[in-house]
Order: structure tokens, then sequence, then C-alpha cells
């Protein structure tokens, strides 16, 4: 073996000395620490190192200030820099600063403190000839355009951190409530939603059968609730559909929740209301919250406090499809609104009589359950609670959550857990069940969770990123994942 030579050997004596190290000590300070700390004010005349991306400089006669910015708050730190210092400095450049963080010194800045700079160090240039971000307003569409740039614009750095903050609220959520996370697989035999709106996996022959994107993980999620009761997940799903809305993605991320011995939809309703109560107690009362409502606007913010507040604030409603419909034709009867397209029983409630349903009726989040069969996936059990109008068809226990401006959020039902219903559900929809001799492919595993041991179970599937859109204020899912595929674009 070979001698090792002297400046590895302490290098490997050291790491096995200070692995007491904390990961906050090991790298920079952060700018969020320094502002927002409650010790900030004690760290006042320390030494601190920051490291960022300038934002913008200020150059005085003697003196210049540059706004620094390191993503962990939407808030640039102030330097003061020396003419010299701040002469490689524009916006986007990177930067290593080392000074003294002080009492401001009657500059405008908006801070209390600012870092009086010792030593500048730039890291990597960016030419304000090519650099495309500006400072002046650059609209959704055109930093669409540049999306490896854009999380640098502070409301979309927000976005991220209001994201991470939603899963860390969930995670902490389903521990509290004994469900466990688990991962589903992303490649698929099936189409679970039956919508035919897959992605072919290439090499087709690859695995003797075609497989597929997963458009949900609903069917393997059963599989595991089928052994511990209580799981959830939280994965990408795809979706082949030509449309440009926005409010739909390509590719998105899909949580998913499925319960068993449950028989009645009414624990899925209640765990939904309570989760998302839980997620905007958490954004409210947080910096990540506040900082929502600053890159919102005023007049955004003040919308945005209140849709917070009403959905803490009223119990959530719970109507059937059958009354959403007749509350629809009433409405278009009394020309209270005008539909393009009638609400009729039978038909899938078009995108205008969602908002009109969350909007106007009910001014926040409604549950619509018991849609008719004919519009739903094979594996949705028969309503039990409704007796059926006489002229209408049979209905199923399923749910929509419906919100303002988003729409659909929430998708769940109860599900078809006895083997002959299932069969005789899953043949009326061609769905391959493996007794025609080939089985590779077929969804014969999903029918036999109904042969051994079989429970009467639920689930629902969320789209988080339709929760960014709902909980920000986002007009546009585009805006509320940072790499958004849609039909014609997958940029980067
Ligand atoms: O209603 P969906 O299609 O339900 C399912 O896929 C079930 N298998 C879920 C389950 O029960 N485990 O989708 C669930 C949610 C929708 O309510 C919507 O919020 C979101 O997923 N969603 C989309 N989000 C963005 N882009 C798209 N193309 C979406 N399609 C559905």
């Amino acid at each position: 073996m070979l001698p090792l030579r002297p400046i590895v050997r302490r290098i490997l004596s050291r790491s096995f000395q200070t692995c007491h190290y904390s990961s906050t000590s090991i790298f920079p300070r952060t700018i969020s620490s320094l502002l927002h700390s409650p010790l900030s004010d004690e760290r006042a005349n320390e030494t601190v190192t920051v490291a960022g991306w300038v934002r913008s400089v200020r150059r005085m006669k003697n003196v210049s200030f540059a706004h620094v910015s390191d993503g962990s708050t939407i808030h640039p730190l102030q330097a003061v820099l020396t003419k010299e210092q701040s002469e490689n400095l524009s916006m986007g450049t990177s930067v290593k600063i080392t000074g003294e963080w002080k009492e401001s010194v009657g500059g405008k800045g908006q801070q209390s403190k600012e870092l009086l700079a010792e030593k500048v160090e730039v890291l990597g240039k960016a030419d304000p000839l090519t650099y495309p971000l500006q400072k002046k307003y650059q609209t959704p569409e055109f930093l669409r355009t540049l999306l490896h740039l854009r999380q640098r614009i502070p409301a979309n750095t927000n976005l991220l951190h209001l994201r991470s903050n939603i899963i860390s609220t969930l995670t902490a959520f389903f521990v509290e409530h004994s469900f466990i996370q688990c991962h589903t697989p992303i490649i698929t035999s099936s189409d679970c939603e039956g919508a035919g709106e897959v992605f072919a996996i290439v090499p087709e022959k690859f695995f003797n059968t075609p497989k597929y994107l997963t458009v949900s993980g609903q069917l393997h999620l059963e599989a595991l609730a089928a052994a511990v009761p209580r799981v959830w997940t939280l994965s990408p799903s795809f979706r082949a559909e030509k449309s440009g809305t926005t409010r739909h993605l390509s590719e998105f991320y899909m949580l998913e929740v499925e319960a068993a011995f449950i028989d009645t939809l009414d624990p899925l309703v209640a765990l939904i209301e309570d989760m998302v109560k839980t997620i905007v107690r958490s954004i409210s009362t947080s910096r990540v919250g506040k900082e929502t409502l600053s890159t919102a606007g005023e007049d955004k913010a003040v919308q945005l406090e209140e849709r917070w507040k009403g959905l803490l604030e009223r119990p959530w409603s719970r109507i059937t499809y059958t009354e959403a419909i007749s509350r629809l034709g009433l409405a278009a009867e009394q020309k209270e609104v005008q539909f393009d397209i009638p609400a009729v029983w039978g038909a899938a409630l078009q995108a205008e009589h969602e908002r009109f349903l969350a909007q106007t009726v009910f001014n926040g989040p409604v549950f619509v359950t018991d849609y008719p069969k004919s519009l739903k996936p094979f594996y949705m059990l028969p309503s039990v609670s409704t007796v059926p109008t006489p002229g209408e068809g049979e209905t199923v226990a399923c749910f929509d959550l419906l919100v303002p401006a988003v729409g659909e959020l929430i998708g769940g039902s109860l599900r078809e857990y006895r083997y002959d219903e299932l069969l005789t559900e899953m043949r009326r929809h061609g769905i391959a069940v493996g007794d025609g001799g080939e089985d590779e492919g077929s969804l014969r595993w999903y029918l036999e969770l109904r042969k051994w041991g079989s429970t009467r179970h639920g689930g629902f599937g969320l789209g988080l990123d339709r929760l960014v859109c709902y909980l920000a204020g986002v007009e546009n899912i585009r805006e509320a994942t940072a790499f958004p595929r849609w039909v014609g674009r997958c940029d980067c």
C-alpha cells in the first residue's frame, strides 16, 4: 500500500477529531440568520462571513452599498464597501464578504444593521451586458424562458421555501397521525385513472410488455395499505393530457393517502380538513408566510391573508354531486350566472361550474361527493349513503375538494374491496386481469388484494403544485414548480 501523503493524513486525522462539528457551523452563515434571528442583536460587532449573489450595487462618492442575497430569505443583506471593493460587483455576481456586523449608520436601507466589509471575494462574475435578469419588473411569461435563473427572483425564491415548508408540515402531520411515508413506483404497467393519458416508456421491449410513467401511485399504495393500514406518498405523476390550462402540468407532484379499515368518506374528509388547516396555521405563523405576503404585493396580500383566515375559521362545506347539479341549474335559471356549458346530471363538472360553486356559492373549500359512476374510474365503491333520485344513475362513494381560484385540489374515494364486484368492473373497463394465460402487465395483483384478507379502504390524491398556487395566490401552476413541463414545453 502506498504511504499516505502528509496532507491527506492531516485531513483524515482532523476529520476524525472534528466529527462533533454541527452542519450549521461548517457552511457560511445564512443571511436569514443574521437578519431575522433573535440573536441578531447579540451578534453586533461580530466578524461574520456571508456568501451570496449581488442583487444591486449603489455607488456613492466615497462608499458603495451592495445588496446581497443568499436565498435564505427574500430580504437582501446590505454590505458597505469601499469604492475599490465594489469595482467588480454587478447584479448576479457571486461573492463572499467578511466584515463587521454593525448598527446601520444613517443609511437609507431598511435594515438596522449592515455588514461593514473588510474582505470582498468575487467568486463568479456576471457580465451586466449579458445577464438576463434585470432589476425592473419582468413578466412571469418572460421568466419562464429562464427557468435556470428565475429562482433568484425573490418571489420565486419564496415559492421554493413555501413548498418546502408545506412538505415538512405534511411530514410532521402524518407522523403525528400514525401514517407512514412510502415510495410507489414511477414506472408502471397500468393507467390507474383509465383516461389513456400516459407517457410510454422506450425502449418498448425493455420490460417485455408496455410500461408507462405513473399517473398515480394509488394502486400500489392500496397494496401497501393492505399491510400497513395508514400510508402516504409524495411522488411525481405524469399525464400526457394536451391541456395548456393554468392548472395542468404534464409532470406534477401528488400527495396520496390510503387508509384501511374505513367504512365511509367521513374520516378522509376530516383528515383533509385537519391537514390543510395545519399547513395554513404553520404558514400564517411563520416567516415564510410573512415573506409570501410581502412578495404578493399589497392588494393581493390582503386577499391572501383573508383566504388563509377563511380556511381556518369557517367549517368546510360538503354537498353531493346531485345537489351541486341542482344548485348550478337553479343559478343559471335565475340568471345568477351564465355558463358556456350547462350543468346536467351525468356530465363532468366544468371548470366554470367548479369555480362558481367554490367561489360564489360557498366562498371557500367544498367537498362534492358521490359523482355518477360513469364519470369515474373502475376502482370506486358504489355510494351507500345516498338514495338515488328517480331518473338518475348510479353514483360512487367519492369526492372532489374544490377551492376558489384553483378548482379541483383533491380527488378521493372509497375503493371497491369485493373480489367479484371489482372483477366485473375491471372486465367492463377492458382491464387485463391475467385470466387469458398471459399474466405479465395485467392488474391481476390488484385484484388479488381482494382475495386474501381484503378490507374496506379508501384514499385521496392532492395536487401539491395546485396547493402551492392556492396558498401563495399564484395564478399559474407554471410558477408553483421550479421546472414546469406542459404540452409543447420542457425547456430545462
Ligand atoms: O383526481 P385525480 O386524477 O386522482 C387520482 O389520480 C387518484 N388516483 C388519487 C388517489 O385517490 N390516490 O388527481 C388528484 C389530484 C387532482 O385533484 C389535482 O389536484 C392533481 O391531482 N392533478 C393535477 N395537478 C397538476 N396537473 C395535472 N395535470 C393534474 N392532474 C391532477
